[in-house]
C-alpha cells in the first residue's frame, strides 16, 4: 500500500516560513522539475497566497495559477480553499462562491482541499458541490485541534459526513502541529472503519511531533502525506519530503519516489531560501512545544510578536499567550486556523492591551458570536454572548443563507471604477475590496526582498528618510542617521507629526493599522460612543469610538492611511 505525497513547497511551506512571499517567477523556474518527481499533487495556490500576491508582490494570483498549470503535465495542481470564506476573511454569498470555484477550476486547479475553520459542514457544502460538478477532485477536510469537545468520535462523524457529500478524499488538517502519534493512530484507524475514501494527513512540525505522527499514520493506513522539500521544511512547515521518502523506502508504505530526482530541486530551494533570508522569521524555524499549551499555529506566534512590536507592547507577550486559551474556551473552542486564529488572537491581544477584557471587540469577533462564521464547536455561555453582542440573538441557520447575491453588484462597482478586465479581476475585487483597486490599477509596487515583513516595513531604509539637512544659526549641516542597533525602531526616532501633543480634543489611534473608512465629516455632531473611524488592524476591522461628544473639528487621516498607536486621527471639540 504505497503512500502518496502532496508537495507543499509552493504554498504552505513558504506561507509558514517565508511570510508567503515566494514570487511566481521563482516558482516557474522549478515547476517542470517538480512535475517530473511523481508526486500525487503539488499544492501551489490558495490559502494566504492570493492575499500576498496582490498586497505585497504586485502579482496577479490568477496569472500565477495559469503559468504554473501550463508547466504541469503529470501532477495534480492543488489549492487550499476555506469553504464559504474562499481565500478571503469573511463569508461570501453563494453566487460568489460558485463563480470563484468555477474560475479556479477553469484556470487550472485539479484538487480542491476544502475546509472550514469551525468544522461546520454547512460552510463547505456549496464549494464541495460546485467543484464536484465541475469534475474536480475534492478533498473534504477536518481541522484537528485539542479541546474537550474534539473527540475521535467527532472527527469520524465529520469524515462520514464529508464522504456522504461525495468527497474524493479526506484530509486531516493539523495546522498547529498538535497531533500526537497516538492520536493520529486512533483517528485514522477509527476513520478507516467508517469511510472508504483515501485519507490524507497534513501536519506542521511546530511541536516537533509531525514526523513521528506521519510514521504512526502510515501504520494506521494513511494514503497521502503532505511534505515540503527539505530547505523549506520543519519548524512551522511540513516534515521534509526527502526524509519521509527515505524513511518509508523498502517498507509496505514505500512512496516509490526516487531520491536521486530531488538533488536539483533541493539545491534550487536552498539557494532560494538564502535570497529570501530577509523574510525568514527565525522563530518559525524552531521547535516549540509551547504550542501544545497555547494551541497556536506557528505562523500566528510570529504574527503575534510583530503585532505586539507594532503596538510597542512586546512585554505583554506572555500575558497574551495566557489570555489566548481563555478567549478560545469562551468562544467555544474553535480550531485556530484562518480566520478563527485571527479572531481569537486579536481578541486576546485587545483584552490584554486595553486592560479590560472585551472592552474593545472587533466586528469579526462580534460576527463570530452572532453565528455568522458557523456553529462554534461548543456552545457559548450566555454571559459571554451578552458581553459581546448585548441583547442580539445569534443566528441558527447556515450563515450564507442570510447573504444576498453580490456578484453582479460588485461587478458593476468594479466596472464603474474601470478596474475589471475579466471575471477573475472582479473576483479579486470582491475578495479584497480595500486593496484590490490599487492592485488592479497597477499602483501596488513589488515589495523589496530586504523587507522583513510588511508590519516592520516602517523600519526599512526605503521608507524612512535617513538623510537630513539641519539648520543651525543659518548654517546648513547634512546629517545621516542610522539606528544604533537592530533593536531600535527608526519610527521611534522620527515620530510622525500627527503625534504632536498639541491638538485639542484629539482622538488617537490605539493600534497600528490601516484606516478602512471614516464615518464622520468635519462639522459633524457626534455623541460619545459613536463609531468615527474603522481601522483594519491584524486583519480585523476595529471601530474607534468617539471618547466624548462634540463637533468634529479636523480630520488628520484619509482612507487607506496607515496609523500607529498614538497618532491623532481627528479632533472633536
Ligand atoms: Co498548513
Amino acid at each position: 500500500m504505497s503512500v502518496k505525497i502532496t508537495e507543499t513547497v509552493l504554498r504552505d511551506a513558504h506561507q509558514s516560513l517565508l511570510a508567503t512571499r515566494m514570487r511566481t517567477r521563482d516558482m516557474l523556474e522549478v515547476v517542470e522539475q517538480l512535475d517530473k518527481i511523481g508526486y500525487f499533487s503539488l499544492e501551489m495556490w490558495g490559502g494566504a497566497t492570493f492575499d500576498s500576491c496582490i498586497r505585497y508582490l504586485n502579482e496577479d494570483p490568477w496569472q500565477r495559477l495559469r503559468d504554473i498549470k501550463k508547466r504541469m503535465k503529470n501532477t495534480y495542481a492543488q489549492m487550499l480553499l476555506r469553504g464559504q470564506n474562499l481565500v478571503g476573511y469573511r463569508h461570501y454569498s453563494d453566487d460568489v462562491v460558485e463563480k470563484f470555484v468555477t474560475k479556479s477550476y477553469e484556470n487550472g486547479i485539479d484538487v480542491f482541499r476544502i475546509f472550514d475553520a469551525v468544522n461546520d459542514i454547512r460552510n463547505m457544502e456549496l464549494s464541495i458541490k460546485v467543484a464536484k460538478k465541475l469534475g474536480a477532485h475534492v478533498q473534504g477536510t477536518v481541522c484537528y485541534t485539542l479541546s474537550p469537545v474534539h473527540t475521535v468520535e467527532k472527527y469520524v462523524e465529520l469524515a462520514t459526513q464529508l464522504e456522504e457529500l461525495e468527497c474524493n478524499s479526506l484530509c486531516i488538517k493539523d495546522m498547529a502541529g498538535l497531533l500526537s502519534p497516538d492520536e493520529a493512530t486512533n483517528i485514522i484507524i477509527a476513520m478507516k472503519k467508517q469511510i472508504s475514501i483515501p485519507i490524507s494527513l497534513h501536519c506542521h512540525c511546530t511541536s516537533g511531533m509531525a514526523p513521528m505522527s506521519y510514521m504512526a499514520a502510515c501504520y494506521a493506513g494513511v494514503d497521502i502525506l503532505d511534505t515540503a522539500l527539505s530547505p523549506l521544511s520543519c519548524g512551522t512547515s511540513q516534515p521534509a519530503t526527502e526524509t519521509v521518502i527515505a524513511a518509508l523506502k523498502g517498507t509496505p508504505y514505500d512512496t516509490g519516489l526516487d531520491l536521486e530526482l530531488f538533488k536539483e530541486v533541493v539545491a534550487y530551494f536552498k539557494n532560494l531560501k538564502e535570497r529570501y533570508r530577509g523574510v525568514l522569521d527565525p522563530i518559525s524555524e524552531q521547535i516549540d512545544t509551547n504550542v501544545l499549551i497555547y494551541q497556536i499555529p506557528g505562523g500566528m506566534l510570529s504574527n503575534l510578536v510583530s503585532q505586539l512590536k507594532e503596538q510597542n507592547a512586546l512585554d505583554k507577550y506572555e500575558a497574551v499567550l495566557d489570555e489566548m486559551p481563555r478567549v478560545r474556551e469562551e468562544l467555544g473552542y474553535p480550531p485556530l486556523v484562518t480566520p478563527t486564529s485571527q479572531i481569537v488572537g486579536t481578541q486576546a491581544v485587545l483584552n490584554v492591551l486595553m486592560g479590560e477584557r472585551y472592552k474593545v471587540v472587533p466586528k469579526e469577533v462580534k460576527d463570530y458570536v452572532r453565528g455568522l462564521y458557523g456553529r462554534s464547536p461548543a456552545p457559548l455561555r450566555p454571559e459571554i454572548i451578552g458581553k459581546i453582542i448585548g441583547d442580539e440573538e445569534p443566528i441558527n441557520c447556515r450563515p450564507a443563507d442570510l447573504l444576498k447575491p453580490e456578484y453582479n453588484k460588485r461587478k458593476k462597482e468594479a466596472e464603474d471604477m474601470g478596474i475589471a478586465k475579466s471575471e477573475e479581476d472582479i473576483l479579486t475585487y470582491i475578495l479584497y475590496p480595500a486593496i484590490a483597486p490599487k492592485f488592479l490599477k497597477g499602483e501596488v509596487e513589488e515589495e523589496s526582498l530586504n523587507v522583513v515583513t510588511h508590519e516592520t516595513a516602517v523600519q526599512n531604509e526605503y521608507t524612512i528618510p535617513t538623510h537630513f539637512k539641519v539648520e543651525v544659526d543659518e548654517d546648513v549641516y547634512e546629517v545621516k542617521v542610522e539606528p544604533l542597533d537592530s533593536g531600535v525602531s527608526i519610527s521611534k526616532l522620527c515620530p510622525k507629526k500627527s503625534s504632536a501633543q498639541s491638538v485639542e480634543g484629539a482622538v488617537k489611534s490605539s493600534m497600528q493599522g490601516m484606516v478602512l473608512s471614516i464615518k464622520v465629516k468635519v462639522e459633524d455632531v457626534v455623541a460619545e460612543g459613536d463609531t468615527i473611524v474603522v481601522v483594519e488592524a491584524m486583519k480585523m476591522e476595529n471601530s474607534i469610538h468617539a471618547p466624548h461628544s462634540g463637533i468634529v473639528k479636523e480630520i488628520f487621516v484619509s482612507e487607506g492611511d496607515t496609523v500607529s498607536p498614538g497618532d491623532i486621527i481627528l479632533s472633536i471639540q
